[in-house]
């Protein structure tokens, strides 16, 4: 069997359009309420784990075992065939995913039979399951589950209904280290998730090759040159900041030595003003272009209609113009993932108007838009995919 199912990440649209980046349209087998269940390759399962950190909007990755109803006998099959000669203590879970509320009666009847299975075999067994709930993934990781014991999954997909085991699950002690340890961090410019940002370069960059040259005019601290360089591309950041410019090359130094990239990537910064890109200033050939670009002013309270027409305004004329720069500079087949500013208050967002004449007018047309907006904020983004006309 060559299926998995990857839990996607809290916008689900998102993560979705990551995976059919990476992995190709052609090999989804279905999409379900919180799972996507993809037909995967002899070199994709190669390293599973690698892929999982690759990915920024998946959860956890489940390679499926069995397909069907039979689910108790499959789950007490798959134990006795699987656990037969491992010794000692075991972390154990049960997850249920793509069903509205999870069946804690089948959550309650997988642990206690499975708990009595596991002894038979010599085993001891420890939940990691409370009150017959989900788990939280992030309990999942930090018990250690997939390394020491097993988390079995019951999917409900459209379908049918799909049994497997996590295999791969989100690092987040790696994800925040990145995000709050690297050594140059500033509120003020923003706080690019490193989870959103490796969306963003897996969106610019489908199927994408091992030499890819990726540029973030709007570099900031450099959260999407760190990214990139994890992922394995070089990388090119620049910004009119001389203080950001600084602090993206501190961040990718900090990167390579604390995550021991061995024959790192190249990158390299300038400082320079997006609007007034030159030939000279890009002298590489760029692959793809990925920014969360400036969002405009910080704000503390909802803004007026004044204030927000004001910020439109300026945001558009800087827009039209780096994505000209931008334009002249880079191959027809070089695509484009920025973010736009957008408004939100309560659940209502007011989004950057007329952004499709203005990007037609610097010679590009818009291939997807997500919004990817959290509770607490009053300036949310959406990410744009841009490609030349
Ligand atoms: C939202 S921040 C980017 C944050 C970044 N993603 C990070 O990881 O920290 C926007 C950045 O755009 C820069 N900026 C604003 N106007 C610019 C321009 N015309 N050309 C280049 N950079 C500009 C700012 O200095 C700021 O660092």
């Amino acid at each position: 069997m060559d299926l998995y199912a990857f839990e996607l990440g809290r916008k689900k649209e998102l993560c979705l359009a990551e995976l059919l980046a990476v992995l190709g349209e052609e090999n989804l087998v279905e999409k379900n309420l919180d799972t996507a269940i993809f037909r995967l390759n002899e070199t994709q399962t190669k390293n599973l784990q690698g892929l999982q950190n690759s990915l920024g909007g998946t959860i956890k990755i489940v390679e499926i075992f069995a397909e069907g109803n039979q689910i108790k006998e499959t789950v007490k099959k798959y134990l006795e065939e699987n656990f037969k000669d491992i010794t000692g203590k075991i972390p154990f879970s049960v997850t249920i995913l793509s069903q509205k509320n999870p069946d804690e009666v089948l959550i309650k009847t997988l642990l206690i039979s499975s708990k009595k299975i596991l002894k038979e075999l010599g085993l001891n067994s420890r939940f990691v399951n409370q009150n017959s709930k989900n788990t939280k993934p992030s309990t999942i990781y930090k018990a250690r589950v997939v390394e020491k014991g097993v988390d079995i999954n019951i999917i409900y997909g459209i379908k049918n209904t799909y049994i497997g085991k996590t295999v791969a699950i989100q690092n987040i002690d790696a994800y925040s280290l990145r995000d709050f340890d690297r050594p140059k961090r500033d509120a003020k410019v923003g706080m690019l998730p490193p989870k959103l940002a490796q969306i963003m370069i897996n969106l610019a960059l489908p199927q994408a090759k091992e030499k890819e040259t990726i540029y973030d005019p709007f570099c900031g601290t450099g959260v999407i040159p760190m990214e990139g360089l994890l992922l394995g591309y070089d990388v090119i950041g620049s910004d009119i900041d001389s203080r950001m410019v600084e602090y993206t090359q501190e961040n990718c130094d900090w990167l390579i030595k604390t995550f021991k990239l061995e024959k790192p990537p190249t990158f390299r910064t300038f400082k320079n003003d997006a609007r007034f890109l030159a030939k000279t200033d890009l002298p590489e050939k760029i692959t793809a272009i990925v920014t969360e670009g400036y969002l405009g002013p910080a704000l503390t309270k909802f803004p007026t209609e004044e204030e927000q027409e004001k910020t439109f305004r300026e945001l558009a004329n800087l827009h039209l113009n780096w994505l000209k720069q931008v334009h002249t500079l880079t191959p027809k087949d070089v695509r484009i993932v920025t973010c736009l500013t957008a408004f939100k208050k309560s659940t209502s967002i007011i989004h950057f108007p007329r952004f499709k004449e203005l990007a037609n007018l610097a010679g590009y047309k818009i291939e997807n838009t997500y919004s990817y907006d959290r509770e607490d904020q009053i300036v949310v983004r959406d990410i744009v995919i841009l490609t030349k006309i």
